[in-house]
């Protein structure tokens, strides 16, 4: 969590900054700040909540009228350590004032590193653990900002990216990286250092993904990278992916919506020269695996969190409805503290939008550790999770802004379709149903098309129910983890509390909750458990509980039991979690919205959670 962005040139310091920062604002927005270079001084300016309150201080500011920076840094800030306040917004200062730091992960033994600089005179102005580091730097301090960084580091216990800098070292920045992501952008005449790509598509030209433990220094004109031992590191710079359109929300009110929409075409990128019409199957190349060495798969393991693994769960579905091969989903903040018994046939898949999860990036070290082959599926590219992986699969959604996770997931759960239908094909899927499978699947961009008509529908729908204060989401088999993240949905933007349980569970428990002020939002494809899912509308409309269902068009059973019903196309059961999905993210979508709700950046959360 946290964004982080540096710039050396000569363009406009703090508006370079600023459009960075609005960029990374997903990764958190409590808070925010810039510090950029003065006369033989260091400009700070801070503000809590969101971006625009620091835009408009900038633009208040001296910095609107006088303004000759030519270095400088930002934060946007997601709390950890200190409430949310403008002492504890970051760049945070030395005591001289002179020094400046963006800090973005959690110093762990800053507590005991403050209460030795407090005895040595230093005086602390917020409650953060980030502090720690503007004043080691400031006794560490000798004329040489890349000196100062590599003596501080070794003091420092747990995660971080950092960039610093100093009035008395004009035009420099240093940036260090331990666990959390730091990229260094390289432009004509300019340098940045941001926590991600998307921060620097407007300026830089190539990106330089830093790895642990490495330290950097830039210039407008250069850079140097180095190790702890400062042994100078040679590292190549990649091409940078993302469009600019895709950061901004076009003719669409939120982002969210926005990505809802993307969905036929994100799917169709995921597909794009993966699917083997002749052979009746999939292709995947990154997962870097012989036919042989996936025929002698005997298990598949998949560690994801939230949104992420509820399309792991899907991905299990797939693996043992379509190829027969034993999987399971984890939770990555549970594996990563288990005794995880790693066996030799096994295959394991993290799956993460962002790549830089905490909890799946432990998750994928620990598994790592302990002797398995990880594979990735992952969206945002030269993510951390991406490149410590063994392989993979890059989902190419496109960078998803909203907090709320949409098109990754369908994106996700495409992957894993993909690479069920090439498990299925190494073992005893035929090539008539491989067909019927794979031409079902390139009929589900189009049908998602079809879907999405139904927007202004499930607008009114959300109009009449969004102000029950809970929800219950039923599904069963392939169609439970979608009921799951239906209700994830909900609660995340809209702040109904929301359950997704299995329908078959009601009658262990959930059913005393049942009443006229309790609505169900069912999910009843037309598969082979369609009648019990009947039967679980029945017995909650026996107890005057509210239905909404949403089912396969041309279904009168489920329409005359159901108090309203949303109707999807019909595909093959299996694919069946690629439609159900679309009405539950509209509903929360248009909840959200009814509700008054901050729909692309919700209340204590940031799109990417980088600490545990
Ligand atoms: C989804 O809407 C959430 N914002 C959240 O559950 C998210 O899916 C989770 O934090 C995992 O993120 P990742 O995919 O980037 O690893």
């Amino acid at each position: 969590m946290c964004g982080i962005v540096g710039y050396c040139g000569v363009k406009n310091t703090s508006e370079i900054l600023l459009g960075g920062l609005r960029r990374l604002e997903y990764r958190g927005y409590d808070s925010s700040g810039i510090a950029v270079s003065g006369e033989n001084s260091i400009i700070v300016v801070r503000r809590v909540g969101k971006l625009n309150n620091l835009t408009e201080a900038v633009a208040e500011s001296s910095l609107a009228t006088d303004n000759k920076a030519s270095f400088g840094i930002g934060h946007t800030r997601w709390a950890t350590h200190g409430e949310v306040s403008e002492e504890n917004s970051h760049p945070h200062t030395d005591c001289t004032g002179k020094i400046a730091v963006v800090h973005n992960g959690i110093i762990e033994n800053f507590s005991g590193l403050k209460d030795r600089l407090i005895a040595n005179g230093h005086k602390f102005k917020s409650q953060t653990d980030s502090e720690v580091i503007a004043h080691l730097l400031e006794e560490a301090w000798n004329g040489d900002l890349n000196a100062a960084i590599h003596a501080v580091l070794p003091m420092l216990r747990g995660t971080y990216g950092i960039i610093a800098m100093h009035a008395d070292a004009p035009g420099v920045l240093v940036g260090a990286r331990c666990g959390s992501p730091l990229v260094l952008g390289i432009g004509d005449n300019e340098m940045f250092l941001a926590s991600d790509p998307g921060a620097l598509t407007r300026h830089a030209k190539k990106v330089v993904y830093l790895d642990d433990g490495e330290i950097v220094s830039i210039t407008a004109d250069g850079f140097n990278i180095t190790d702890g031992k400062n042994r100078d590191i040679k590292k190549t710079a990649d091409n940078i992916e993302f469009r600019n359109d895709d950061f901004e929300k076009g003719d669409f009110p939120h982002f969210m919506l926005k990505e809802i929409f993307e969905q036929p075409e994100s799917i169709k990128r995921g597909t794009t020269g993966r699917l083997d019409l002749a052979a009746s199957t999939g292709k995947l190349g990154g997962l870097n695996m012989t036919e042989d060495e996936l025929r002698a798969i005997r298990r598949v393991v998949i560690v994801g969190a939230g949104t992420s693994y509820f399309a792991g769960c899907i991905g299990a579905n797939f693996l043992e409805s379509m190829a027969g091969v034993p999987a399971r989903a984890e939770l990555a903040s549970e594996i990563c503290y288990k005794n995880i018994i790693v066996e030799p046939d096994s295959m394991y898949f993290v799956v993460s939008q962002s790549g830089e999860t905490a909890d799946t990036l432990i998750a994928l070290r620990e598994l790592k550790r302990k002797g398995a082959r990880v594979l990735g599926i992952c969206n945002a590219v030269g993510s951390t999770i991406a490149r410590e992986t063994d392989g993979g699969v890059y989902i190419h959604s496109g960078p998803e802004i909203a907090v709320a996770s949409t098109k990754a997931f369908t994106s996700q759960i495409t992957a894993f379709a993909i690479f069920a239908a090439i498990m299925a094909r190494l073992r005893e899927m035929t090539s008539v149903q491989g067909d019927a499978f794979i031409k079902a699947f390139s009929a589900i961009p189009a049908l998602i098309k079809e879907t999405l008509e139904l927007d202004s529908t499930i607008a009114k729908l959300a109009e009449k129910y969004c102000n029950y204060p809970n929800f219950i989401f039923l599904g069963r088999g392939i169609c439970l983890p979608v009921a799951r993240e239906g209700a994830l949905k909900l609660k995340e933007i809209s702040y109904i509390h929301a359950e997704g349980i299995g329908a078959g569970e009601l009658k262990h428990g959930t059913i005393s909750l049942i009443s006229e002020a309790m609505p169900s939002m069912f999910l009843v494809p037309n598969d082979g458990l369609r009648e019990k899912n009947i039967s679980s509308m029945k017995e909650v409309k026996a107890r005057k509980g509210r239905v909404i269902a949403i089912c396969t068009a041309g279904d009168t059973e489920a329409r005359d039991i159901a108090d309203d019903v949303i109707e999807v196309p019909e595909t093959l059961p299996i694919l069946a979690p690629f439609l159900m999905i679309i009405p539950l993210q509209l509903f929360a979508y248009h909840s959200a919205l009814k509700l008054g709700r901050d729909v692309d950046q919700p209340r204590n959360l940031a799109k990417s959670v980088t600490v545990e």
